[in-house]
């Protein structure tokens, strides 16, 4: 008997390069803001809402999970309530297996309701092996007992109570886990060394609204005095400063005139420097930011940089910021110091015509922590280089929008696989691009 196999098929972007984009578009709300304010939700006794928040990948799979734990959420045109007071089960599905990295923060939120928690194993972009050791040992340090098996862990507590920790590096994820357990924890807790990135603050701004005492300090420090309880709220989310970066290097790379509405200037702050300093110009307006690739007369300057922890160059901008320099003439340096194998996705770069070397040694102003290891975390790229399509299968999210804009001022048609890595971040990215102009089927 013939067995009937069905295969999903995989949908695909065609695009057909050279064409320059113009107009205006809208960045929708930050991904790394939205997806952390959806589990502090779980923290409210009451609903809460949130708006603008993005309809893309990482979203739907956050909401998932929190239909499944027992919440009841509805999403209606990047408006989201959430009412958690239903909530049923201390274990996360395993159906978010290895989706992305969310689940690892709802530690704070199930132990404070049932005093234990079940997290399957993460996933997320491929970029350095992304361990969580650091959010482990703080909540230790408040009064969790851990087990890891396979990947997933299992924690217990009688209560969670404040604590001194201090981070051996600013984590994004670790601060975040931190705050989660502390706003509900007995007593104050003080994390050193702290990530103080804008989606954090964003995250603490939507928790005080919720009822939590949560003060940002100097040096890197967050003091956060627990409350009994949290209550409903209503929050707008932050519009996405890695979408919004990402749009004014499209406009500029295709020599093209683009209003990028909602971009915040202060959110971009270092970004525009560097901007700057390669030769793009740009207008801060009152609602957004304009590129202006059609005035760029000069060849683009190459330059030496840095990715940091905030307020530094983000590491998400760095993928889409190395295409840009693949045209820029001379040599350029960047230097990767928040993941030690964030180049990886550079070597289909090269396929198309770029030239980049990537180095073990810390090539920038000081060595960074990879310094003793055998990472290949610094590059050199070398322009300007013309770039011809190929056929390409998307890594993780950044990396496959430096493929799509390569893609967009390629000389021939580029077949790109795996797009689902970049929905998991981008919203309605196609619509978006051929709105500006860009012609792109999908497939
Ligand atoms: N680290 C450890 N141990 C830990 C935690 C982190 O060694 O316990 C290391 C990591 O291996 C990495 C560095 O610390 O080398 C920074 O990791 P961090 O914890 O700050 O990253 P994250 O919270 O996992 C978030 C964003 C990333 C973004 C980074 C840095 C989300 C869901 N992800 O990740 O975003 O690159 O912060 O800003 O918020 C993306 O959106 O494409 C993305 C990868």
């Amino acid at each position: 008997m013939n067995k009937r196999i069905t295969v999903e098929k995989r949908r695909q972007y065609i695009v057909h390069g050279g064409h320059r984009l113009d107009g205006e578009v809208c960045v929708s709300g930050a991904k790394n803001a939205a997806t952390k304010q959806l589990v502090a939700t779980l923290l409210a006794d009451s609903p809460v809402i949130l708006h603008n928040v993005p309809d893309i990948g990482d979203v739907q799979v956050t909401l998932e999970m929190l239909r499944d734990l027992g919440a009841q959420a509805t999403f209606n045109q990047g408006t989201v309530t959430v009412d958690a007071r239903g909530l049923k089960t201390s274990k996360v599905a395993e159906a978010v297996h290895r989706k992305n990295r969310i689940p690892i923060l709802l530690f704070g939120p199930l132990l404070h309701r049932f005093g234990e928690a079940t997290i399957p194993a993460l996933g997320g972009c491929k970029i350095g092996a992304r361990p969580v050791g650091f959010h482990v040992d703080a909540l230790r340090q408040m009064g969790a007992e851990i087990e890891s098996e396979g990947g997933s862990y299992i924690a217990r507590t009688k209560g969670l109570k404040g604590a001194v920790i201090e981070l051996p590096f600013p984590s994004v994820g670790a601060t975040e886990n931190i705050m989660l357990a502390a706003v509900k924890a007995k007593g104050t807790t003080v994390i050193k060394n702290a990530a103080m990135e804008p989606e954090i603050l964003d995250l603490a701004v939507l928790l005080q609204a919720m009822g939590a005492i949560i003060n940002m300090d100097v040096n890197r420090t967050w003091v956060i005095e627990g409350v009994e309880s949290l209550h409903s709220a209503e929050h707008r989310i932050i519009p996405d400063r890695m979408v919004a970066a990402s749009f004014l290097i499209a406009g500029a790379l295709t020599r093209g005139n683009v209003f990028v509405r909602d971009a915040r200037q202060t959110d971009l702050l270092s970004f525009l420097n560097v901007l700057r300093r390669v030769g793009v110009p740009f207008q801060i307006l009152r609602d957004g930011i304009r590129v202006l690739g059609e005035d760029i007369k000069e060849p683009l300057n190459p330059i030496a940089l840095e990715t940091d922890v905030h307020p530094g160059f983000m590491t998400d901008w760095q993928q889409p910021f190395v295409m840009l320099l693949t045209q820029a003439e001379g040599v350029s340096i960047v230097h990767e110091t928040v993941y030690e194998d964030r180049f990886g996705y550079t070597e289909v770069l090269v396929k198309m015509g770029a030239k980049i070397q990537l180095h073990r040694e810390c090539l920038g102003s000081k060595p960074c922590r990879f310094v003793d290891h055998d990472y290949r975390h610094s590059a050199v790229i070398v322009g300007p280089t013309p770039l011809k399509g190929a056929d390409i299968e998307i890594p993780d999210l950044r990396a496959g929008f430096s493929y799509l804009i390569a893609a967009l001022i390629a000389k021939s048609t580029t077949r790109l696989s795996g797009v689902e890595q970049i929905e998991r971040g981008y919203e309605d990215i196609i619509g978006k691009l051929k709105a500006l102009g860009a012609e792109i089927e999908v497939v």
